[in-house]
C-alpha cells in the first residue's frame, strides 16, 4: 500500500452532491470532512454582519486576514463552522450570503488566505476536500479527483429539500437561475476557476442514489490506496 491516509478531492458545480457525498465518504473511511465552501461563506457572512461591502476588494482582502475561520465536528460528528470563536454553521447558508459569496470568493487575496488555511488542515492526508479548486489549486497532486456534475433539475430540486428543512421559501425555477448564476460566476473568474482536473474523475449523479455516489468514491479511493 503506497499510502494510507489519502487526500480525496470532491470539485464541482453548486448543489452537485458534493457535500453529503463528502462527508459521507470521509465517515467510512474514517477520515476527515473539509467543506472549504463553507469557509468562504464564513468570510462573506462576516462581511456582510460588520457592514463591509463585499464588492470591496481590498477591505474584504484585510477581512480575509483579520479573521479566524475554524471547522469543528460536534458530538454528532456533524461540521460545524466558526467564525471568530462563535458557531456560524446556520448563518453561511442565508440567502444573501448565497447572493454575496461567489463575488467575495474571486479574490486573489481571500483565495491566497484560504487556500492556505486549507492546505494546512490537509497535508497530513486522510481527507475528503470539497469545493472548486481542490484538485486543480489547492491538492494538484490528491490521490483521488472527482469532479462532480448533475443535471441543473435533480440540483435545484436537491437545494430546494435542503432550503425547505432550513425554512426558506424558494421557487425551483428562481433556485435554478441562482445556481446557474453562481456557476457562471465561479466558472469564468479569473483566479482558480471552477474547472474539470484533466485527471478528475467525472460522476453524473442526476439519477444516482446518495449510496451510489458514495459506492462510486469509495471504491476509487479503495483502488487508490491499494496500489
Ligand atoms: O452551494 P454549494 O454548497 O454548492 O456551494 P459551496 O460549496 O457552499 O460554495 C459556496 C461558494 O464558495 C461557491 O459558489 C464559490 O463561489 C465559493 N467556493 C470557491 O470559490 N472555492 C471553493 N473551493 C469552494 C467554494
Amino acid at each position: 500500500m503506497s499510502r494510507s491516509r489519502l487526500i480525496i478531492a470532491i470539485d464541482g458545480p453548486a448543489a452537485s452532491g458534493k457535500s453529503t457525498t463528502a462527508r459521507l465518504v470521509a465517515e467510512r473511511l474514517g477520515y476527515v470532512y473539509i467543506d472549504t465552501g463553507a469557509m468562504y461563506r464564513a468570510l462573506t457572512y462576516a462581511a456582510l454582519r460588520a457592514g463591509v461591502d463585499p464588492g470591496d476588494q481590498v477591505r474584504m482582502e484585510r477581512l480575509a486576514d483579520e479573521c479566524v475561520i475554524e471547522l469543528h465536528l460536534d458530538d454528532e460528528r456533524r461540521l460545524r463552522v466558526f467564525l471568530n470563536g462563535r458557531d456560524v454553521s446556520g448563518d453561511i447558508r442565508t440567502p444573501e450570503v448565497t447572493a454575496n459569496v461567489s463575488m467575495v470568493s474571486a479574490y486573489a487575496g481571500v483565495r491566497r488566505r484560504l487556500v492556505e488555511l486549507q492546505r494546512n488542515i490537509g497535508a497530513g492526508g486522510g481527507i475528503v476536500m470539497d469545493g472548486r479548486d481542490i484538485g486543480t489549486v489547492v491538492f494538484p497532486d490528491a490521490d483521488v479527483k472527482i469532479f462532480m456534475v448533475a443535471d441543473i433539475r435533480a440540483r435545484a430540486e436537491r437545494r430546494k429539500a435542503e432550503l425547505h428543512t432550513l425554512g426558506n421559501d424558494v421557487t425551483l425555477t428562481g433556485l435554478a437561475l441562482q445556481l446557474e448564476e453562481r456557476d457562471r460566476l465561479d466558472s469564468t473568474r479569473d483566479v482558480s476557476p471552477l474547472r474539470k482536473a484533466d485527471d478528475a474523475v467525472e460522476i453524473d449523479t442526476s439519477s444516482l442514489s446518495i449510496e451510489e455516489q458514495v459506492e462510486r468514491v469509495v471504491g476509487l479511493a479503495l483502488e487508490r490506496a491499494g496500489e
